[in-house]
């Protein structure tokens, strides 16, 4: 029931998957990311906070407590401490995954993720992964400094000219995307907004900030942003995009990314599956 009015010559839309297929299974956990690379999803979007002793995990919330069965803010945790935690069982009716054991439903570190999609691209499936840094400012670089030295690890730091990027960085901060584009300019940057606040109107965006994230309700009550942000040079990728009408909206005003909660609704939407 696609309703796409798309140039002929246009790359079909990412579908990014949002914290992992979190419709179907607890957030940011395995246990989504593989259920979101198993429903066909061409990429997959996460958010990244340090802990006390400095790894970058995979949490979206300030404090534990909503996704897990701990209390807390996550920087006052040890990586040790948090994995004793259960981040799955607070789900309703999660979905069955074959692999449903203790290691899916555990705090996903950055480093794991990266190992799953490196694994998943050599194994020949081109899946994509959107990085968002949390807070950044209040840690003066140090999210940066070590999402940017785990890539460099996981060889993603600078991607061939010619070859689309494995790895993005998003964030609502500007300074943070700054600091990506300053020490890795070939990685993408994404800028998010909430709001479209008058300094963005003419579709420029600041310096540093390659892409356009957009909140789809910015593109619902501003559609025609869309096509400024484009004749600015700029690819919009528009998040949180869940109900089929928001699908047919970003189709028809041809956005390049799609980021949701359930892809594989979307990629039957969009006649991908
Ligand atoms: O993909 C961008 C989107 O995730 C930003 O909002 O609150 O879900 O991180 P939030
Ligand atoms: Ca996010």
């Amino acid at each position: 029931m696609t309703h796409a009015r798309r140039h002929p010559n246009q790359p079909p839309i990412q579908v990014v998957a949002h914290r992992g297929a979190s419709e179907d299974a607890p957030e940011h956990t395995l246990a989504a990311y593989k259920k979101a690379i198993e429903d066909g999803a061409d990429a997959l979007e996460c958010d990244v906070r340090l802990t006390a002793d400095g790894h970058l995990v995979c949490v979206h919330d300030r404090r534990v407590n909503r996704t897990s069965n701990g209390r807390g803010a996550v920087s006052a945790f040890e990586l040790a401490d948090l994995a004793a935690l259960d981040f799955g069982s607070w789900k309703e009716d999660p979905v069955e995954a074959p692999d449903w054991d203790r290691d899916s439903t555990s705090v996903l570190t950055l480093e794991r993720l990266l190992e799953l999609v490196g694994d998943t691209r050599a194994g020949g499936r081109r899946i994509e992964l959107a990085v968002e840094t949390k807070h950044p400012t209040r840690w003066a670089g140090q999210v940066e400094e070590r999402l940017l030295s785990l890539l460099r690890r996981f060889g993603m730091d600078s991607p061939a000219p010619d070859e689309p990027s494995p790895v993005r960085v998003m964030s609502f901060s500007a300074r943070s995307l700054h600091r990506v584009a300053a020490a890795a300019p070939g990685i993408p940057t994404v800028y998010l907004m909430q709001f479209l606040s008058p300094r963005l109107r003419d579709g420029r965006l600041p310096a540093g900030s390659r892409i356009a994230g957009p909140g789809i309700r910015i593109v619902r009550s501003h559609p025609e942003y869309v096509e400024r942000l484009h004749d600015a040079g700029h690819q919009v990728h528009v998040w949180t995009v869940n109900e089929p009408e928001d699908v047919d909206l970003c189709a028809r005003l041809g956005v390049e990314a799609i980021i949701t909660n359930r892809p594989k609704q979307v990629l039957a939407q969009l006649g991908r599956r």
